[in-house]
């Protein structure tokens, strides 16, 4: 079981490819309708989700593994293929969002947790045998001049320990994911706030991870890269993200974890993926440094698609785009000339 678990975490994080995030929860699904003004019908969120499960290009180059939400885990195409297998001829792993969404963490204002430990056994179990090899379970941190508190760290930290625990028990890998927003109003925070909550979170959910005995060989943690609120007056050029991103990664996750896949909170496409390509062409580090993107890959095409099926195949070469993209990121090798070949 150990091994298996560890063979998944090292192909997830493989050279040159990183994971789609399409684990959209039907509530945030339709906010991303909303913006092309689509309505949000499981017929839509299917045609959409098939849509980028047989972009080519992108799946069987850049995509080592999706995230599903659960409705799409079962979901089938038009033909009748089911997404997991039309994920898995694309030779990358399905995976699917385990948690429940966030909810107010009583007795501490202005703070969330997220909830669903409660049955995650069994539904892992159900998930597992409809062809999930990984999970991901999203805490989100609160940042402002006053929060988070300690406490809130920590009755995150905890929940995403749980549910790693679980997983491995069943052969599952757990994505960590604790995200510190970069857009928690007032979100004029400094990158140098960012650097200190990170750390506190990263140094809470390690200590948690290795209390209840979770394997660090077999999980992919997703943290947000160290970057100023979205209303900061002083924004960060990719130098100094890079800087501050990788100070904390490097003190506080350890060697042993084969994978970090950051998520893309909010950056643009650009943004993110230039990002992402200052952190490896600059930084010798232990761990493959990724990207697991819901919105940094699916913007764009998400735009051009507009529901309309006509625009089906501009929407993929867009998507393919980013996908290269960040897999050239992924290797240090992106300079913003590449945007031009699409
Ligand atoms: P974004 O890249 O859009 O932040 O989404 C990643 C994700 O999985 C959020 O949980």
């Amino acid at each position: 079981m150990r091994k298996r678990i560890e063979e998944i975490a090292e192909t997830l994080v493989r050279s040159g490819q990183g994971i789609l995030a399409a684990d959209e929860s039907n509530n945030t699904i339709k906010k991303r309708f909303d913006s092309i003004g689509i309505e949000n019908t499981e017929y839509n969120r299917r045609s959409y989700r098939e849509l980028l499960f047989r972009t080519k290009g992108a799946m069987n180059d850049n995509i080592s593994g999706v995230i599903l939400f659960e409705e799409t885990l079962y979901q089938k195409a038009k033909d009748g293929t089911s997404f997991v297998d039309l994920i898995r001829e694309a030779n990358a792993i399905p995976g699917v969002k385990a948690d429940r969404g966030s909810f107010v963490l009583a007795g501490h204002p202005g703070e969330i947790v997220t909830e669903g430990l409660d049955g995650l056994r069994d539904r892992l179990i159900k998930y597992y045998e409809s062809g999930a090899q990984f999970a991901k379970w999203r805490a989100v941190i609160t940042i402002n001049d006053a929060l988070p508190s300690l406490s809130g760290i920590k009755a995150n930290a905890h929940a995403l320990a749980r549910y790693a625990s679980v997983c491995q028990d069943l052969g599952i890998v757990p994505i960590v994911e604790p995200e510190v927003k970069m857009d928690s109003e007032p979100a004029d925070h400094t990158i140098e706030r960012c650097e200190k909550v990170t750390s506190a979170v990263l140094k809470t959910v390690f200590d948690e991870l290795h209390d209840q005995q979770v394997l660090l060989e077999g999980i992919i943690l997703k943290p947000n890269m160290v970057l100023p609120g979205i209303k900061c007056c002083r924004q960060s050029t990719p130098d100094e993200v890079s800087a501050h991103t990788v100070r904390v990664l490097k003190r506080y996750v350890p060697s042993a974890v084969p994978g970090i896949a950051f998520l893309s909170g909010g950056q643009s496409d650009i943004q993110a993926t230039s990002n992402l390509a200052a952190i490896n062409a600059q930084y010798d580090m232990p761990w493959t440094v990724t990207y697991s993107y819901g919105r940094a890959l699916q913007a764009s095409c998400l735009k051009i698609w507009g529901g309309q099926i006509e625009n089906t195949l501009n929407a993929q070469k867009t998507f393919a785009h980013r996908a290269r993209m960040n897999g050239l990121a992924t290797l240090g090798k992106w300079d913003n000339s590449q945007e031009k070949s699409i």
